[in-house]
């Protein structure tokens, strides 16, 4: 049951779904901008909270279960979404979008009973492209910038390098260096994989029988992203 006094979020909110490495976060901060709908990932967020010098129980916690690539507990996720929702809103924002949550049922529900939420995108990949992605991607360590040294050219995909132009270890962006999330490493990119299909899958069909389900299958990585945008644009504004 919600408690008496909860804020309702009264804008649109558009959910990025899929597996790891598909390209939550790499299309979702284009749609962002083009959009003009903030972008909230809760990885990203959790990231940065463990990055510090600071040390807490929750912070050692998450560091943990990141590490591993399994989930952490859907009521501070919750917390930290519900605290989220209020900030940094703007009368010109168009809504918010979520990358990386719901990502289990019971999130997904409580959600429901705090906004409204418009349309899910679901993206997918084959799981092989999906590893190669993964190890092959770094991460700017300032301004969270993707970039990827795979090449994947297999099954229909075709995937350039994403590499900084003007030094390969460095951010063009900011000129921060460019490092491999601890979570990118064989054992954990497997475990967040079985988390994927076991937990997070599900929502498709949850989303699927409320009709508001899109599937998107980018196989070409960034080089899709203005066809990605038209059929979203059109989505979001029905
Ligand atoms: P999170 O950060 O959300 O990780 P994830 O879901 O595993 O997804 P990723 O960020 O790995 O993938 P993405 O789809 O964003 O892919 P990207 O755009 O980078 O969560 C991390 C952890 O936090 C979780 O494991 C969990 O512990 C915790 N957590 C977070 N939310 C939670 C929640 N709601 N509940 C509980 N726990 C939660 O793209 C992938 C790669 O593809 C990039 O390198 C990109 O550069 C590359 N790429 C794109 N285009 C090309 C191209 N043309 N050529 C080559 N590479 C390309
Ligand atoms: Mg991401």
């Amino acid at each position: 049951m919600e408690k008496k006094g909860d804020k309702v979020y009264s804008k649109p909110i558009l959910v990025l779904l899929g597996a790891p490495g598909v390209g939550k976060g790499t299309f979702g901060k284009k749609l962002s901008k083009d959009f003009h709908m903030p972008i909230f990932s809760t990885g990203e967020y959790l990231r940065s909270l463990v990055a510090g010098k600071e040390s807490s129980p929750l912070i050692e916690r998450v560091k943990k279960i990141m590490a591993e690539g399994k989930l952490l507990d859907d009521d501070t996720i919750i917390q930290i979404i519900k605290k989220r929702l209020f900030e940094d809103e703007k009368p010109e924002n168009q809504g918010i979008i979520f990358d990386g949550f719901p990502r289990t049922i019971p999130q997904a529900e409580k959600l429901a009973t705090i906004g409204k939420v418009k349309a899910v995108i679901n993206f997918f990949n084959k799981e092989a492209i999906l590893v190669e992605k993964l190890a092959g991607r770094r991460e700017c360590e300032g301004c969270h910038e993707a970039y990827n040294v795979a090449v994947i050219k297999k099954e229909g995909y075709e995937m350039e390098p994403l590499l900084p132009k003007k030094d390969v270890a460095k951010c063009d962006k900011c000129g921060s260096k460019l490092m491999h999330r601890s979570d990118d490493q064989p054992i954990a990119i497997a475990e967040r994989l079985k988390v994927y299909h076991e937990k997070t899958a599900p929502l498709e069909n949850y989303y699927k029988t409320q009709g508001i389900l899109h599937s998107f299958e980018p196989k070409k990585g960034v080089t899709d992203y203005p066809w990605v945008k038209v059929e979203i644009g059109k989505i979001i504004s029905a």
